[in-house]
């Protein structure tokens, strides 16, 4: 791997986003609201509340739903087709919606727009998208929307370096819990994976800042944050400080709880596993993409590890940390995946036994390696195989849960239960959703829960 110095954005253009911010604040006439539509992953998330943050900055308010809104921003994925497709089908539907407020201001954003030749397209087929800007350009948002207000003209922007943006202002969505990014983008390369290419070179933030944001969201009561990467195992801080060192280190900031995601199975060192026992915030849970249980098909993948370093990992973090959580990504059907091959990935699931896993049916990616490999599989096959995973996985799901009915978890409560407004459901350090009696004052807290039951794989329980 060549080594990449970090480009940070420098203070002068930072101040200038600020600048334009307040610029586009005293333009309005009337109090304005936004709407920000978020697809994808947490990253994405965190992105949304990034723009969020600038638009506040800009004197406007969250308006509940996207129809009230005077400006509405959707921060896209393409990590699968249906999630790009999902995406421009609502932006279509904003149209109609647009006749009849013809003030009403639109942006597309986010990794989407990143793709070759997207936001052209984008601008070309919808012509009532007044901006559109990629993930590169997201600290730049103030600048390029002031452009769109001044000029009254569209805006297209999917260039800029890989840089790292300090001290974007953020509205995060909860209090208690809260998103740190430790890193951006991948050098993985995966063969099925587009991130790659619309999220950049990875590069990892200073550690001086990773701290600095977290004791900030300590000091704001923040009890739960999530460091965020797409492979935090790689994370380099500007001393070559490695992951187990960022955590150790924010570790001892004193947050209440800690999580990450996500690991990447090739540089899950003992390191991390010894950092993972020893640190007393961070929780007892992992997530552990394994993509396919076939050593040929992970070898077609790129993923530099086999099943069995993959199951080794998995035995030393359950020594290390008993009873710990886990979790997975999968990836079925992936070109050329045989019966026999898939059945391998059957019988990992089996073996290694998740709390719960992500189950994809493969989407080929233009610009992948995999989308030009031979041996596409077809739509009914690899439908068929993700129903018989999931029964598998649902099966193998109830049988580990067994194992915290009688236990107690710490829950942080993060709403009212879907089903009943006397019930509230939260995750224990476990990772694990947990439903029990409580109302709306318990959300953000952390309340001892005693597990009593498993119904339709949530687990149940009663306050200690
Ligand atoms: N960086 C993370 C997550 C990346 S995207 C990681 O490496 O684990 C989240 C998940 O989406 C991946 O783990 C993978 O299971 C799935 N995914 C990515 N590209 C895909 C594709 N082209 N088709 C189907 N699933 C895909
Ligand atoms: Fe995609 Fe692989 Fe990078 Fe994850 S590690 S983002 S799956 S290329
Ligand atoms: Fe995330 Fe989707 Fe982008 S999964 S990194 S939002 S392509």
């Amino acid at each position: 791997m060549t080594e990449r110095i970090p480009v940070h954005v420098s203070e002068a253009e930072m101040r200038a986003q600020r600048e334009s911010e307040a610029r586009i604040a005293a333009m309005a006439e009337r109090p304005r609201t936004y709407h920000v539509v978020t697809y994808g992953c947490q990253m994405n998330a965190h992105d949304s509340e990034k723009l969020a943050g600038m638009l506040e900055a800009m004197g406007m308010t969250a308006a509940p739903v996207r129809e009230e809104a005077d400006f509405v921003i959707f921060n896209t994925c393409c990590v699968r087709d249906n999630a790009e497709r999902r995406a421009l089908g609502n932006v279509t539907w904003l149209k109609e919606i647009r006749k009849l407020r013809p003030e009403l201001m639109i942006a597309v954003c986010g990794c989407m727009i990143q793709e070759p030749g997207m936001a052209e397209r984008i601008l070309k087929q919808y012509p009532f998208v007044d901006l559109a800007f990629g993930t590169a350009a997201l600290h730049r948002f103030p600048s390029l929307l002031e452009r769109v207000l001044t000029e009254r003209t569209r805006v297209v922007s999917v260039d800029g370096e890989d840089v790292i943006a300090e001290d974007v202002p953020v509205r995060r969505l909860r209090k208690d819990a809260a998103y740190l990014t430790i890193m951006y983008g991948c050098d993985n390369y995966c063969t099925y994976c587009i991130v790659p290419y619309v999220r950049g070179r990875e590069r990892s933030r200073r550690m001086s800042d990773i701290l600095r944001e977290a004791e900030g969201l300590r000091d704001a009561g923040v009890k739960e944050i999530m460091l965020l990467g797409q492979n935090v195992n790689s994370y380099r801080g500007e001393d070559g400080e490695d992951f187990p060192a960022l955590l150790r280190a924010v570790d001892r900031i004193s947050i209440e709880r800690i999580r990450f995601m996500t690991s990447h199975p090739k540089d899950l060192s003992d390191g991390l596993i010894a950092a993972m026992a020893e640190c007393e915030h961070v929780l007892p849970q992992f997530h552990l993409p394994v993509q396919s249980g076939s050593d040929e098909i992970l070898r077609r993948m790129n993923r530099h590890y086999d099943r069995a370093r993959y199951l080794d990992r998995v035995r030393r973090l359950r020594e290390a940390v008993p009873g710990i959580g886990l979790t997975t990504d999968i990836i079925v059907a992936f070109p050329g995946e045989t019966e026999a091959q898939f059945e391998d990935t059957l019988s990992l699931v089996d073996e290694v036994g998740y709390d719960s896993a992500f189950t994809f049916i493969y989407s080929p990616r233009t610009g992948t390696a995999a989308a030009k490999m031979p041996g596409q599989i077809p739509a009914e096959v690899a439908t068929e195989r993700i129903q018989r995973l999931i029964r598998l996985q649902e099966k193998r799901q109830r049988e580990e849960m067994a194992r915290f009915v009688g236990m107690t978890e710490q829950v942080l409560v993060e709403s009212l239960s879907r089903r009943s407004d006397r019930q509230v459901s939260g995750k224990g350090g476990h990772g694990i959703s947990i439903t029990f009696p409580g109302g709306a004052e318990d959300v953000g807290r952390i309340v001892k829960v005693r597990v009593t039951g498993l119904k339709n794989n949530t687990l149940t329980g009663e306050r200690e």
